[in-house]
């Protein structure tokens, strides 16, 4: 999209955004192009926007509202980045608060390949910029049956993939985080690092699917998964890969982390679902909000958002397909 120029960019003026939301220019692309010749595009980083590595960057996003918003009562900020999964960083939940400032942000590069137009290596910075970030309030459950309701700010993972150009053989979009031992110096034994979660194409097409940089409109604190990952509300939390390096395009279903290690408990469909047990009961989520004692309450099929995406799973057995 970025190189036909489909006249998207010309949609939106410049005074309907802020300086932070400018796009990926077509002369940032060029530019890239021309200085390192054919193969990776690598777009222009951002002077000024370079910080280091920092569990709560406390970096301010400009986000405009979403129409993708639910009027749940929202988790505390103080909640939700301080009961976090991020196993690079440990197992407990209070781990990634205390130990994910290890993890450096800047410079941070998102590599596109496989079923792909050509391979590209695109900047932090430059993705930020290249949609308005929206302010989407989204359920968030867990498969430990524990959920929350957070701000988070991106836009449309299909806006990225079509500025990736994936071939029309590529079926499934891959994941894959951060790996680096030196930022990761106590990665937990027994997982196939790095992880690496998916979707089907048309999953992650779907408008829900959410490229992230920031939350609470701040950028990602490094314990939820600075500086970019994806959130897919219908789905289990897990399918959520956080800290992405790589988004990698293929005609079979990627392998994922969490498969791998436990299928019977972890389909890579991993839908909401009150009705399949894969994981532990699924019936209930114990909601964490504002409330000194979390309430528990029904889980919804698709977490409530069955209008959005029950069309993608017709006519599957979902407990098949789990
Ligand atoms: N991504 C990476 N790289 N490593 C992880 O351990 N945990 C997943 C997902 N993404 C995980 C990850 C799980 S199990 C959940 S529930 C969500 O991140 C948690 O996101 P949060 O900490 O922002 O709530």
């Amino acid at each position: 999209m970025l190189i036909r120029n489909g006249g998207i960019e010309g949609k939106i003026v410049s005074s309907e955004i802020t300086p932070r939301q400018k796009f990926f220019s077509r002369r940032d692309v060029l530019t890239g192009a021309t200085a390192l010749g054919v193969g990776a595009l690598v777009l222009k980083q951002v002077p000024g926007l370079i910080h280091p590595g920092a569990v709560h960057a406390d970096e301010k996003l400009a986000t405009v509202p979403s129409k993708y918003t639910v009027p749940d009562a929202q988790t505390p900020f103080s909640k939700a980045t301080t009961y976090n999964n991020f196993y690079e960083f440990g197992t407990d939940k209070g781990d990634p608060a205390k130990y994910a400032h290890t993890l450096h942000t800047r410079p941070w590069t998102v590599e596109v390949t496989g079923l792909v137009k050509q391979k590209k290596t695109a900047d932090i910075d430059s993705i930020m910029k290249y949609r308005p970030i929206e302010s989407r309030v989204y359920r968030h459950r867990c498969v430990e049956a524990w959920s929350m309701v957070i701000p988070w700010d991106g836009y449309s993972l299909s806006e990225f993939i079509a500025w990736a150009e994936p071939l029309p053989s590529a079926k499934y979009v891959q994941f894959l985080s951060d790996d680096k031992s030196s930022d990761m110096p106590d990665k937990p034994g027994g997982f196939d690092w790095p992880y690496s979660e998916g979707l089907r194409m048309d999953e992650a097409m779907n408008p829900l699917c959410l490229l992230t940089f920031g939350c609470y409109g701040e950028a990602l604190p490094n314990q939820n998964g600075a500086p970019i990952r994806v959130v897919s509300p219908w789905k289990y939390g897990f399918k959520n890969a956080k800290s992405i390096v790589k988004i990698n395009f293929t005609d079979k279903q990627p392998h994922t982390l969490w498969n791998d290690a436990n299928p019977p408990f972890y389909g890579f469909y991993s839908n909401v679902n009150p009705n399949v047990d894969n994981g532990g009961p699924q019936s209930h989520e114990r909601r964490i909000d504002s409330s000194a004692f979390p309430k528990t309450i029904p889980t919804q099929m698709f977490n409530g958002y069955g209008d959005q995406v029950a069309s993608l799973y017709a006519g599957m057995d979902l407990r098949k397909y789990y």
